[in-house]
């Protein structure tokens, strides 16, 4: 075997309360990454399609190289690869675009050396090809993508990664506005301190939602489903965002907010139908205000990245 093919499927990070520590993984869409291996110790990306030709062709700035860089470095391997990257998810979407690619890759490069690091070990080597695409290195977007199903960054040093044994039955609606937002740009305008008041709320939401997540106890996670410390100010990013929040509820969904750090929207729901009516409402809403927006309805997805072939 001298080439793989590995899927990585977009996530949900923060999922309102859990700023930057919570995220889950969708079935789709997802990116996916070829990897071929070289007679030298190059590693390259020799193509990439659907990001218009936005992205960083160079080894030391794309994150799937990256990813790869970091993963030989760590088995201290002078394997070299070609990377050719299928980008779908959209860039700068909050769909966790950036950890996909990263994270395809180094299922992939795992996979061609014979698997020497668990999905856990890969964890740290996703934050790298994150650290390059946004500037800081948080994991909320490629532990799920990595494990799949919903995962708790309990602390970053040390690293402590944990796969919630959550519900398998909540869909995801998935609604993208055809606005570009860096992460970069919407981590600048968080405030440095909390105060107590916002930090006992969410605690308690992000207590709230494990425990419904785990019981599971619907109308619980529905009830924290809140975030009062990135949301109300990255809110200004999204035209219409309270009435979407409105009509996503009226539909039936759960709960409702920004996926990682925007512009996507999601909302959390029991049943495909009420997932699709909520996305179908939000999609529209983004219509009049003339803004395009594609809607993705996935279950949660359970098992991460995979290999295709
Ligand atoms: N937790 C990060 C943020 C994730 O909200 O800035 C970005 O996808």
């Amino acid at each position: 075997m001298n080439s793989v093919k590995a899927f990585a499927p977009a996530t949900v990070a923060n999922v309102c309360c859990g700023f930057d520590i919570l995220g889950f993984a969708v079935d789709q869409p997802g990116d996916e990454v070829t990897l071929t291996l070289r007679n030298d110790s190059l590693v390259q990306v020799v193509s990439i399609t659907g990001d218009g030709g936005k992205l960083p062709r160079e080894a030391e700035k794309n994150t799937a190289s990256v990813a790869v860089r970091s993963f030989l470095k760590a088995i201290q391997s002078k394997q070299g690869v070609d990377i050719a990257l299928r980008k779908n998810l959209p860039l700068g979407s909050g769909m966790g675009s950036s950890a996909a690619s990263g994270v395809a890759a180094l299922v992939a490069i795992n996979e061609l050396l014979g698997n020497p690091l668990t999905r856990e070990q890969l964890v740290p080597h996703a934050m790298e090809a994150e650290r390059i695409a946004c500037g800081s290195a948080h994991a909320d977007n490629v532990a799920p993508s990595l494990l799949g199903g919903f995962v708790l960054v309990r602390d970053y040093q040390p690293l402590d990664v944990i796969k919630i044994d959550a519900t398998e039955e909540l869909y995801c609606s998935l609604v993208h506005p055809h606005l570009e937002l860096k992460t970069e740009d919407s981590r600048k305008v968080l405030r440095h301190s909390i105060s107590l008041k916002d930090t006992i709320t969410q605690s308690g939401n992000v207590a709230g939602l494990m425990i419904g997540l785990m019981k599971p106890d619907y109308g619980l996670i529905g009830r924290s489903l809140k975030d009062v410390i990135a949301e109300p100010l990255r809110a200004a990013f999204i035209p219409g965002f309270e009435v979407m929040r409105k009509i996503a509820v009226d539909a039936g969904a759960l709960g409702f907010g920004i996926s990682g750090s925007g512009p996507t929207v999601f909302a959390l729901s029991r049943t495909k139908p009420i997932a699709m009516a909520a996305a179908e409402a939000i999609q529209m809403e983004f219509n009049k205000r003339q803004l395009k927006a594609d809607l993705f309805v996935s279950k949660v997805n359970q098992r991460g990245a995979y290999i295709l072939d």
